[in-house]
């Protein structure tokens, strides 16, 4: 697949019309697959930068598949960005290829941010047997000789390790600094694109990118309007996340467990116990039966003044608890329709000295439980 990427087009008063239609000339005779803009159409968000834009980009043989910079935030300016260039997250993929742009504006600020709901879409788009391409307005790293380098995403260091862990043979292209610059970080290719077409250059000249995505390779070159092409060079893509990260990401992140048994048993509810007296700062235990109970039951409770454990009410199962936990451990042979992750098969004490086994037993399990999902 062969991709021009071309930013920060900026039309309005930036705007430098003799360079976008010399390389809107250029880049039809380059004829490639896609034209990606990663942002910055006009200056002020106003209608008429957008319907500018639209008009002359228009002449582009290839389709345009665009997302909005900070610029086009300004002034309410993504509906007008919606209604000439689509939605401002969008994906769109082939065989080989997944693409997907995703919104790194905030209203009225000139601060990116990709929030949590914009990752968890990233990590559901991305494809594992694909080259995937994150389109984003702002960087994600800084960019070296644009005299600001703090201007970031807000979120760099989530959305890095989101995209790293994900995002398999991951490139990131972006702009908004109108500097051309490529690096890599971890497995994540970055490529910046410059300015095409704003006066506001911070190099010798207005470029744009051409990128060609071959079998695990992508080649770069950095195409200047006036002063010809640039050989960037070939780059590996790798296909498998760095397991230290994959190592502090499970370290950081919290892991919920559900105890479940058809009734609110004495076992669910000191299995539960147990966990919160003994997990990590990270982890957390909830327990649920199918149906309500107006108490716990005098085993549990015996059990639980016995050993100081502290008991919580019951609580009647409701589907979100399943979505909600990373580990569903059930407690009765038939589980129905539920999605269960460990089934203990331990039987409902009938008595005070079945109770104490039963706790012991329950001590040995929850305690390997918490060591499996501490070290993964
Ligand atoms: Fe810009
Ligand atoms: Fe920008």
């Amino acid at each position: 697949m062969k991709i021009v990427h071309i930013s920060d087009v900026h039309f309005g008063f930036e705007h430098l019309k003799d360079k976008a239609e010399k390389a809107i000339k250029q880049i039809n005779d380059i004829e490639p697959d896609i034209v990606l803009l990663t942002g910055d159409v006009g200056l002020w968000g106003i209608h008429h930068e957008f319907k500018e834009a639209y008009e002359t980009l228009s002449q582009l043989r290839a389709d345009l598949f665009a997302i909005p910079g900070n610029h086009d935030a300004r002034n309410d300016g993504l509906k007008y960005f919606e209604l000439y260039f689509g939605k401002p997250r969008k994906d769109v993929r082939t065989d080989d290829v997944v693409i997907l742009g995703v919104n790194s504006t905030l209203p009225d600020t000139d601060d990116g941010y990709i929030g949590p709901h914009q990752r968890e879409w990233m990590a559901k788009k991305v494809r594992k047997n694909c080259i995937n391409v994150i389109a984003m307005h702002h960087h994600i790293v800084p960019v070296p000789h644009t005299g600001r380098n703090m201007n970031v995403l807000i979120d760099a260091a989530e959305t890095v390790e989101a995209l790293t862990i994900h995002c398999h043979g991951g490139i990131v292209l972006a702009g908004h600094r109108h500097v051309p610059y490529s690096t890599k970080l971890l497995r994540t290719h970055i490529i910046h694109a410059g300015s095409l077409s704003s006066y506001k250059v911070l190099m010798p000249d207005n470029s744009y990118n051409i990128i060609e995505i071959g079998n695990d390779k992508i080649d770069l070159k950095l195409r200047f309007v006036d002063l010809g092409e640039i050989e960037i060079g070939t780059f590996t893509l790798k296909p498998e996340p760095p397991d230290s990260l994959l190592k502090y990401h499970r370290l950081t992140s919290t892991k919920k467990v559900l105890f479940v048994s058809s009734q609110n048993s004495c076992r669910t509810k000191i299995a539960e116990a147990i966990f919160n007296r003994d997990a990590p700062h990270n982890m957390h235990a909830v327990s649920a039966g199918f149906m309500p109970a107006s108490d716990v039951s005098d085993l549990a409770r015996f059990l639980a003044e016995r050993s100081g454990l502290k008991l919580t009410k019951p609580r009647k199962l409701v589907d979100e608890m399943i979505d909600d936990a990373d580990c569903v451990v059930f407690f009765d042979d038939d589980t129905g329709e539920i999605r269960a992750d460990e089934v203990w098969k331990i039987r409902a004490p009938e008595s005070e000295e079945e109770a104490i086994r039963m706790m012991k037993e329950l001590e040995k399990r929850v305690n390997e439980l918490i060591r499996k999902l501490f070290t993964g």
